[in-house]
């Protein structure tokens, strides 16, 4: 082992509507960093001053000079100059001895996203200080984080719900062989309970708070006791503050329109699937990765709808860059599942 592999700076980056998570070559069994993917801004000078979990404590309490922005939101590269300043951010706070030498860098985009996406993707990595950038999809990604045979001629499903979209693939031998990207995820699911309680108790809550419903209360499927909790907002009609019980058949109820749009995608996909590998799903069952795969119940909900095994991934949040990370532990083993930058 020479010297520069002593400093490596390699790292895996999982770039996601919600989160960004990283992780450096070299330390197996840890994440480096793990943050909400959102930017605080002045809105006059476009001055950075917040990046990660300090800029998300700042999202709908920002007064007017202040701008939270997430720059990925709808799974897209929205911002590309907000994008490369939280990804710069990051990198130097993973990345110590960058100085000496430059990182190399996997990182996974959405299988849902155009060349022009792709490019800004690379840009943003390069201009953030990376040496040599490798994309992956993310599907294929969270498949080898769980640790299923991508190699192998067996045909694996897995779907990912993370906050802006939802990605169902199949993929065998080191390939997607169907897939099915939906721009319906957990921000959906937030938006949908504050659309719920606007429409029927004019009562206006925030994002956090919708997220907080889902994460508390939400589910996909009827628990064996449903619970109910406290929740505070403004009167629509009054405009007051005011506290109101919701339970989680009323969440249930708010949820049904994404999880229907996301169970449809899966349908759709199940539909394109060749029949040789369907037939390995049917056997070896679909893994849900993502925060989306917390909701509670969900797995009771899927396997109800398609009737086939479905398993929850261990640390769902995380598969993702954990696939980026063996990644790069391993590039010649992998080779083959990148999509190895050009620039033309
Ligand atoms: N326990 C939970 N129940 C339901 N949704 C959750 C839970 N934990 C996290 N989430 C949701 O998961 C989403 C983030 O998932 P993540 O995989 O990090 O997304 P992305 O890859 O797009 O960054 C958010 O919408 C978040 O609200
Ligand atoms: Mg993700």
């Amino acid at each position: 082992m020479g010297f520069l592999d002593l400093i490596s700076n390699d790292i895996g980056i999982d770039l996601g509507t919600a989160n960004t998570l990283v992780y450096l070559r070299g330390q197996k069994d840890k994440i480096a960093l793990n943050e909400p993917s959102v930017v605080a801004i002045e809105v006059s000078t476009k001055k950075v001053l917040a990046v990660g979990t300090k800029a998300k404590e700042m999202v709908g309490r920002t007064p007017g000079e202040i701008m939270a922005i997430r720059p990925l939101k709808d799974g897209v590269i929205a911002d590309f100059e907000i994008t490369e300043k939280l990804l710069s951010n990051f990198i130097r706070r993973v990345v110590k001895h960058r100085y000496l030498m430059k990182p190399r860098i996997v990182i996974s985009v959405p299988s849902g996203i155009t060349e022009v996406e792709k490019r800004a993707v690379r840009d943003s990595a390069e201009n953030a200080g990376a040496r040599e950038v490798f994309l992956i999809q993310e599907p294929m990604a969270a498949a080898i984080g769980v640790g299923l045979p991508v190699h192998d001629p067996s045909g694996s499903m897995v779907i990912d719900i993370g906050g802006g979209t939802s990605e169902i693939a199949v993929i065998a031998l080191d390939g997607i062989v169907n897939n099915i990207s939906i721009r319906i995820g957990g921000d959906e699911m937030d938006e949908a309970i504050m659309v719920y309680l606007k429409k029927n108790y004019n009562l206006l809550i925030g994002e956090r708070t919708a997220e907080e419903i889902k994460i508390q209360i939400g589910s996909a499927y009827p628990p064996e006791e449903e619970e109910s909790m406290e929740i505070k907002g403004r009167d629509l009609v009054a405009g007051i503050p005011k506290t109101m019980k919701i339970s989680s058949v009323q969440v249930r109820e708010a949820l049904s329109e994404p999880l229907d749009a996301i169970i449809e995608a899966v349908r759709q996909a199940l539909e394109q699937t060749p029949p040789e590998l369907s037939a390995d799903i049917l056997d070896k069952g679909i893994v849900v990765t993502g925060g989306g795969a917390l909701l509670k119940g969900l797995d009771k909900r899927l396997r109800e709808e398609t009737n086939l095994p479905i398993i929850i991934a261990e640390d769902p949040l995380t598969c993702v860059v954990r696939g980026t990370g063996e990644v790069l532990e391993d590039m010649n083993q992998f080779s083959k599942v990148l999509i190895k930058s050009r620039r033309d």
